[in-house]
């Protein structure tokens, strides 16, 4: 039973914006345009979206369906399936605990910087010059202030449950997202050099396929769509039973995966055009200069060219990620909060801040040594631990939990499911192909 301080999804449209809140976020709109960027264009396109149609997409079915089944947090879940070996379940669930945690606490530093990018334009717009600069210039001082303002947010609304407000928020907000990725967009298209980066984006160029640009995609598609460490688990715990999870997991793949095409068709092309109007992007041997180039010099760059309304447009435009941030991390704070209140009977509100105080402090490590802790956590926790937790998840749908549980959990809201192609081919899909790919995956630098 979900208690009722939890999130509940009532009607399925809620459902798919939480879910789609938590997938759309610093993933789709820097990681994604970034990775693209980083992997030589066009070919990462190609592989990324193979990875979301062949593993992700699938993963998103067998963690939402393992949620809804448990109809608690993931360990409670996990104990559930593991019915009789509760060791194992709990320490898969921890693992996962902890893997979530350690990307909300670079996650939170990265939406940080994004927030003072958002509020920076508006003191400028009133003449607060020198605060505009100090938010956008990296110094510790500022890292923590923008950490600990970003963090507080996300434990606020945690703490309430998933409050009415995010939800409604996510519904009037992301419509003005893609309104103004397209004003950008054609914008950007009115300035010399954005075709070059157009065809950067579409053309693929196969020889830049490599073990780490597969590597890369499969681990970018993980983290876009919030699979691996529980998140998914727990939303689907949270799912009606009427539901019909194959098709709602469908519908929040294409949103998030549309999104991240949106935002590479506004990155790619922006890129070029800063790097004509002087911008240095790459070094010399055709790296990008630091992750966060593309966000931080690019996007400013294209704002300069477009006068006062570039600061109306980068205020917009940064407000915007902070609340796709804000959708995201809160998803991610679930997770171990949800175990607090339900495994060790916590008072939820005690447990967000007691969590979310040390996650934050984690984050105020990170903001020490920004330059090399945000790349390394987030190697760790997003390249490798997501997919392997991933391989975790397709184990237990596909070997301890009973395949006529699972076909039974389906049915629920999609009773015809058995006589369909989907009920073909998924099942041992999951069992067999996932596993195996994403450890193949893992061993392709090695072959
Ligand atoms: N998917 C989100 C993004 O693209 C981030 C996110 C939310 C996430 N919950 C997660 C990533 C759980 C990994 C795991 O920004």
């Amino acid at each position: 039973m979900a208690s009722s301080s939890r999130g509940q999804f009532t009607t399925r449209l809620g459902f798919i914006l939480a879910a789609a809140g938590s997938a759309v976020g610093l993933g789709n709109i820097w990681g994604f345009p970034t990775n693209t960027a980083e992997n030589g264009g066009g070919a990462f396109l190609l592989i990324y979206l193979a990875m979301v149609v062949l593993i992700a997409f699938p993963m998103l079915v067998a963690e939402l369906t393992i949620g809804r089944y448990g109809q608690s947090n993931p360990i409670g879940t996990l104990k559930k399936i593991w019915n009789g070996k509760p060791v194992i379940a709990i320490i898969l669930g921890v693992i996962a605990m902890i893997a979530a945690s350690l990307i909300l606490s670079f996650y939170s530093v990265l939406a940080g910087w994004l927030a003072g990018h958002a509020i920076a334009p508006v003191l400028e717009l009133v003449s607060l010059d020198s605060a505009a600069k100090w938010l956008v210039t990296e110094t510790l001082a500022r890292n923590m202030f923008l950490t600990a303002l970003f963090s507080l947010m996300t434990i606020y609304v945690v703490q309430r449950g998933v409050a009415d407000g995010i939800e409604k928020w996510s519904t009037r907000l992301m419509p003005v997202l893609f309104i103004l990725f397209f004003v950008m967009i054609a914008y950007i298209f009115t300035q010399d050099g954005a075709v070059k980066g157009l065809k950067m984006y579409l053309i693929p160029d196969f020889s830049h396929i490599s073990p780490k640009l597969i590597i890369d995609a499969m681990g970018q598609a993980f983290f876009s769509l919030s699979l691996g460490v529980g998140t998914m688990m727990v939303y689907g715990s949270y799912l009606k039973k009427d539901a019909n999870i194959p098709k709602t997991a469908g519908q929040v793949a294409a949103i998030d995966t549309g999104v991240a095409l949106t935002a590479g068709l506004l990155i790619l092309p922006a890129m070029t055009v800063a790097q004509h109007n002087g911008v240095q992007i790459f070094n010399d041997s055709g790296e990008l200069l630091s992750s966060g180039a593309l966000v931080f010099s690019v996007l400013p760059n294209m704002f300069e060219t477009m006068g006062t309304a570039g600061l109306f447009l980068a205020a917009m435009f940064f407000v915007l990620m902070v609340i796709a941030a804000l959708t995201s991390s809160i998803s991610m704070l679930e997770v171990p909060v949800s175990c607090a209140q339900e495994e060790l009977n916590s008072d939820r509100s005690i447990a967000t801040w007691v969590i979310g105080g040390a996650i934050m402090l984690l984050s105020f490590v990170i903001c020490a040594n920004t330059g090399t802790l945000i790349d390394l956590v987030a190697l760790v926790s997003t390249v490798y631990m997501q997919p392997l937790l991933g391989a975790a998840w397709a184990i237990v749908l596909g070997w301890v939990w009973h395949r006529n549980g699972v076909l039974k959990e389906l049915q629920q809201g999609n009773p015809e499911i058995e006589n369909g192609l989907f009920w073909k081919i998924w099942p041992w899909y999951v069992r067999f192909v996932c596993p195996i790919a994403i450890f193949a995956i893992f061993a392709l630098p090695f072959v």
